[in-house]
């Protein structure tokens, strides 16, 4: 493939952009680890109103390129999920791969809030559109989880709970609008550190299979943010990898206590971190949190984001 630059794509040739939301892991409620590596889960995923734009453009060869605040920090090269998505669904159909994927990045990078998955999905959907190869959602979705745990959640978008590694999909009702704010730190966390951490930490210890929790399925259902919170609450925050993502960033305690002291109903490390994400009330209560968290001193900045979003959906 060519290397990739941040220019945006030559004008003229036929395109097809899709936007894809982040996510935020709800629930994470994490086992012990399996033969493979990888740990079963119950993944309450829900899709929040960040999104990336990945654009495809017919072109002589691959190749991707990267706009954004962040951009320097994606690689552009076969390594990016968007380049192993296109390839993958070429290969599927005995196809040249001779398209340019431009990603107009606006979710957190190595964040926790599945920026790279957003963009295999998204390069997958604007690759069948471009190239007419009209594959269809289960086979889109069996591509999606051979390029990752999360891939196959940032097509459907919505609500979901992940089984196995987070790849198994079962749609979950979700009333919105509910308000989060992620406060986006400096510099990520390797997702397989976290799990190791995760691992050095259970030692010794039994860790049970992971289930979601009822509470948490219902308040989601009903939508009311306060009965979520203290669903959460009782199941001790929520995310299993957050004493890992805390270990290996001790910084992280402070920006949650930040956004809690600003009002927040509920505070959690996004996935597998360094993202931290606050539950709000409302509106009002959301912007307010993420004003007290850019003049805390204890992030990089702050984003407001509505709940449930849907899922990669072409725009262009
Ligand atoms: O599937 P994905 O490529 O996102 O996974 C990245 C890494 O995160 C894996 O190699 C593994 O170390 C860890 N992981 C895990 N269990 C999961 C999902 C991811 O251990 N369910």
């Amino acid at each position: 493939m060519t290397p990739g630059s941040t220019t945006p794509p030559s004008a003229g040739a036929r395109s097809v952009t899709v936007r894809v939301p982040a996510k935020v892991n709800v629930q994470l409620a994490v086992g012990p680890p399996r033969p493979d590596g990888f740990h079963d889960l119950a993944n309450v995923f829900l899709a929040v109103g960040l999104y990336d734009e990945v654009t495809a453009t017919e072109a002589d060869d691959l190749r991707v390129t990267v706009s954004g605040p962040d951009a320097a920090a994606v690689p552009a090269d076969a390594t990016n999920l968007a380049a192993r998505a296109a390839q993958a669904l070429a290969a599927r159909h005995g196809r040249e791969t001779n398209v340019h994927l431009h990603i107009a990045k606006d979710i957190p990078v190595a964040g926790g809030m599945a920026g790279g998955s957003a963009d295999g999905a998204g390069a997958l959907l604007a690759c069948d559109k471009l190239w007419g190869t009209g594959t269809g959602t289960d086979e889109l979705l069996r591509i999606c989880a051979e390029l990752g745990s999360d891939v196959p959640f940032s097509l459907v978008g919505g609500a979901a709970l992940g089984r196995g590694r987070g790849e198994r999909l079962t749609p979950l009702s979700a009333k919105g609008p509910l308000h989060w704010v992620f406060a986006v730190a400096d510099g990520g966390l390797s997702t397989p550190e976290v799990y190791a951490e995760f691992d050095r930490l259970a030692a010794g210890r039994p860790v049970p299979e992971p289930d979601p929790s009822p509470a948490v399925l219902d308040a989601l259902g009903s939508g009311d943010p306060a009965a979520l919170a203290a669903a959460l609450t009782a199941i001790d925050g929520g995310n299993d990898l957050q004493p890992a993502a805390l270990s290996l960033r001790p910084s992280l305690a402070a920006t949650l206590d930040a956004g809690t002291a600003a009002g927040a109903l509920a505070a959690l490390v996004s996935g597998s971190g360094p993202t931290c994400a606050f539950l709000t009330a409302d509106e009002p209560a959301a912007e307010a949190v993420a004003a007290a968290l850019e003049s805390s001193g204890t992030c990089r900045g702050a984003r407001v984001a509505r709940a449930p979003a849907p899922g990669a959906a072409v725009v262009g």
